[in-house]
């Protein structure tokens, strides 16, 4: 099978570098088309600096970066220091990147490749809010048709919030990019927190990366080590959840994972719910399903698969 065309969206982020550093080093599943940054974790000119750090990294300097929107559709944004750190990749010490930021938009890009790749051959993987991606629908409404897949990390269920108490980082930031995204008609899986709070590290997972000897490998485990102390103190849990990697996972190993096709909508207006998924998980709406919600994930699977391409860097 040739390898899958991706466009990643991403907002990095320590687990958007884990995500980023799996795809590149997975060529045989994945190409990457693209890599365009959003604001979210941390302003713009940080995620887009950021997603040239990690293809430094990775050693795929050919890679190419876009710089999209500074800001969600209808909102001031929102951002999350309190738990990636002031560059949103604190840990460890990282080089200025040397590689060049695409001069195109990264909407123009993600319109651009839809439209001139063969229809339904190209994965979109947003990894932050939606806006970069609900930009490009409502810039060109015929792209939604060709899109082979939207595999996102977003939302929650069962495990409702963790900006709000009622709703995910990635959703609440842009919701109203999320409701356009929930409604676009492509086909939708979704990797939400009742997912990634069962992708934990713990001690023999993160000493694994730093045995690895590799730079990949001994970052992977400080950028570990950064942002675990938040999610222990805040859930009490034995360590933190690599939520974004659970994306790419999914497009090289989908046994991994398992989920229901279900009904997704997205509240824009709740004032304790705002940017809410409102998942029917029970089928009680009659609405249609517009997605496929993930909710649950074979852990030690995932990181054996992590392990193992990130060792290849
Ligand atoms: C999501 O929010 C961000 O902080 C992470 O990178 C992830 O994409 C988890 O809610
Ligand atoms: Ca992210």
């Amino acid at each position: 099978m040739p390898a899958r065309k991706i466009i990643i969206d991403t907002d990095p982020g320590q687990d958007d570098a884990v995500a980023i550093l799996l795809a590149l080093a997975s060529p045989e599943d994945l190409e990457v088309l693209g890599i365009t940054a959003v604001a979210g974790n941390v302003p713009l000119p940080l995620t887009e600096k950021n997603a040239r750090i990690i293809c430094e990294l990775a050693g795929k300097p050919e890679t190419r970066v876009f710089a999209g929107c500074d800001a969600p559709l209808a909102r001031k944004l929102v951002t999350a220091e309190h738990v990636h750190g002031k560059t949103g990749l604190d840990g460890p010490q990282l080089a200025a990147p040397t590689m060049a930021l695409q001069p195109k938009h990264a909407v123009d890009f993600i319109v651009e490749t839809l439209l001139t790749e063969p229809a339904g051959t190209v994965t979109l993987c947003p990894l932050g809010p939606l806006t970069n991606i609900a930009a490009a629908l409502q810039k060109a409404p015929e792209i939604a048709g060709r899109i082979q897949e939207i595999v996102l990390m977003g939302g929650a269920y069962f495990e409702v919030g963790n900006i709000t108490p009622a709703a995910e980082f990635n959703i609440y930031v842009d919701p109203e990019a999320a409701d356009i995204v929930f409604r676009c008609g492509a086909p939708i899986t979704v990797m939400p927190l009742d997912v990634t709070h069962k992708a934990l590290t713990t001690r023999p997972r993160i000493e694994a990366f730093r045995a690895m000897g590799t730079e990949p490998g001994r970052m992977v485990a400080e950028w570990t080590d950064f942002f675990e102390r938040f999610d222990m103190e805040k859930y009490g849990s034995q360590g933190a959840p690599l939520h974004d990697p659970c994306v790419i996972a999914y497009l090289i190993e989908p046994g991994l994972f398992s989920g229901r096709k279900i009904n997704v909508m997205i509240e824009t207006k709740g004032e304790y719910t705002l940017g809410m998924t409102v998942a029917d998980w029970w089928r009680v709406s009659g609405r249609p399903a517009n997605a496929m919600f993930m909710g649950d994930v074979d852990a030690d699977g995932f990181y054996r698969l992590l392990t193992e391409r990130i060792a290849r860097l």
